[in-house]
């Protein structure tokens, strides 16, 4: 009889890519099975999966798979949930994934520099029943600071990027490779599954000449709905999952810009399409609407509310004057310390044994949590353990019954979000600016 449990293997070490394609120069990095990114995982939602990590570089890690709602002990986060990974040892992560969507996994020790080195991969589960669509595909984003000679540039965790926007860097990769052509079919309806792996930088994409539905959020389904201004944002850490039917002109070819930062619009990709004629005049009639995950409903009339509130950075009006609580906790090596503060604490690096929980929840409680940016930056905010259903941005509710893992928020918005807290354990909340992390933009709950 065939086992029950899917079983793979990973190995971490270090590797070498080329960004630029076949040609290009190498880039040493530290890869999953030796690629940039790791190999996608496809699991499926229900179904017990069994992941046996080696560690095969010459320091600690863990793996952490982010946005799945998984028992505490594999969470992957460092003397919080599990002791790290020993160089030349092993740890077996066994989890059933209880949603179906787009998730990622990656380390979540000495996070910026593992991340940035190129740890990251994919990891999708499948629907039992998926929508119709022609191609599933996966773009995963990364952004690399490369110096001339297409080595990782130096100066991670410096304190400018720690205090700023993080370690935003100058070239963009799609599944690995600088993006050539994208070859679509006239007619054809893809679903596109976007994931932000940077460590810093956050993204808009504009699909000229197209209009994409989005469909899920971080994994979790949402009502299909079209963007007000056709950007698709995505900070680090997010997955948007669209579905674009091709309705451009066979053998033309249309930009894909990321105009995310003011001024400095690049083209990510081109889709261009075959000459051959449309698959279909008309774009396919059938349902965009994924099956809804089995999350709970938030009790808001019963709700406990907590806020947290982020501090700090530069022009951050010297908030962190009072910090006190763990800046003692800084990671040996980081030059810059705390930069960043959550209720005026900072908890530095990636995960301790012994951090202090900033409030704790009963089980089964409905958390209504305020999310409040006193700073001057964009933080994505990211929940182990849990999605969020986002109530409202800055006052106004927020459409589409959305869920999410991470939430952008600009500078001095307020968000408000809601979940059950089902799910037992000490749970990390963070910015997912991996230098904003590090230099104290993260928290710890607990769930009794
Ligand atoms: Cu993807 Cu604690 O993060
Ligand atoms: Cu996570
Ligand atoms: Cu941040």
């Amino acid at each position: 009889m065939a086992s029950a449990v899917d079983e793979r293997r990973i190995r971490v070490a270090p590797g070498q890519a080329r960004f630029t394609g076949s040609s290009g120069p190498l880039t040493p990095v530290w890869a999953y099975d030796g690629t940039v990114p790791g190999p996608m995982l496809r699991l499926r939602q229900g179904e017990p999966a069994r992941i046996i990590v080696e560690n095969g570089l010459d320091e600690e890690t863990t793996v952490h798979w982010h946005g799945i709602r998984l028992q505490n002990a594999m969470d992957g986060v460092p003397g919080l949930t599990q002791p790290p990974i020993k160089p030349g040892t092993s740890f077996v992560y066994e989890f059933t994934p209880p949603d179906a969507g787009t998730f990622w996994y990656h380390p979540h020790a000495n996070s910026l520099v593992q991340l940035g080195r190129g740890l990251a991969g994919a990891l999708i589960v499948e629907e039992a029943e998926p929508i119709a669509v022609d191609r599933d595909l996966l773009w995963l984003l990364q952004d690399w600071r490369l110096a001339a000679d297409a080595q990782m540039a130096p100066g991670f965790g410096s304190a400018m990027d720690a205090a700023m926007s993080g370690r935003i860097g100058n070239i963009v990769t799609i599944n690995g490779t600088v993006p050539i052509d994208q070859r679509v079919i006239a007619g054809e309806r893809i679903r596109l599954r976007l994931a932000n792996a940077s460590l810093a930088r956050i993204m808009a994409l504009r699909f000229e000449g197209h209009r994409p539905v989005v469909v899920a959020i971080d994994g979790q389904p949402c009502d299909p709905h079209e963007l007000e201004d056709g950007r698709v944002v995505l900070a680090p850490a997010m997955r948007i999952d669209v579905v674009i039917d091709m309705q451009g002109d066979p053998g033309k070819r249309y930009a894909v810009i990321d105009d995310y930062y003011d001024g400095l619009a690049y083209k990510l990709t081109t889709l261009a399409y075959d000459t051959a004629s449309p698959l279909r005049t008309r774009p396919l009639d059938a349902p965009l609407g994924l099956p809804r995950n089995p999350l709970p409903e938030p009790d808001l009339a019963e709700a406990e509310r907590q806020e947290i509130v982020l501090q700090g950075g530069m022009m951050g009006g010297g908030k962190l004057a009072g910090v006190g609580g763990m800046m003692g906790m800084a990671t040996p090596g980081m030059n810059g310390g705390a930069a960043w503060a959550i209720n005026g604490m900072s908890m530095t690096g990636d995960g301790h044994a012994g951090m202090a929980p900033r409030f704790t929840l009963k089980r089964g409680t409905t958390c209504h949590l305020t999310m409040r940016n006193e700073t001057a930056w964009w933080h994505p905010m990211h929940i182990h353990g849990f999605s969020m259903s986002v109530l409202s941005r800055n006052g106004s509710p927020v459409p589409n019954r959305t869920w999410q893992d991470t939430v952008l928020l600009a500078p001095k918005d307020t968000i408000e979000c809601a979940f059950v807290a089902d799910n037992p354990g000490d749970w990390m909340l963070h910015c997912h600016v991996a230098d904003h992390q590090m230099a104290g933009l993260m928290t710890v709950f607990r769930v009794t």
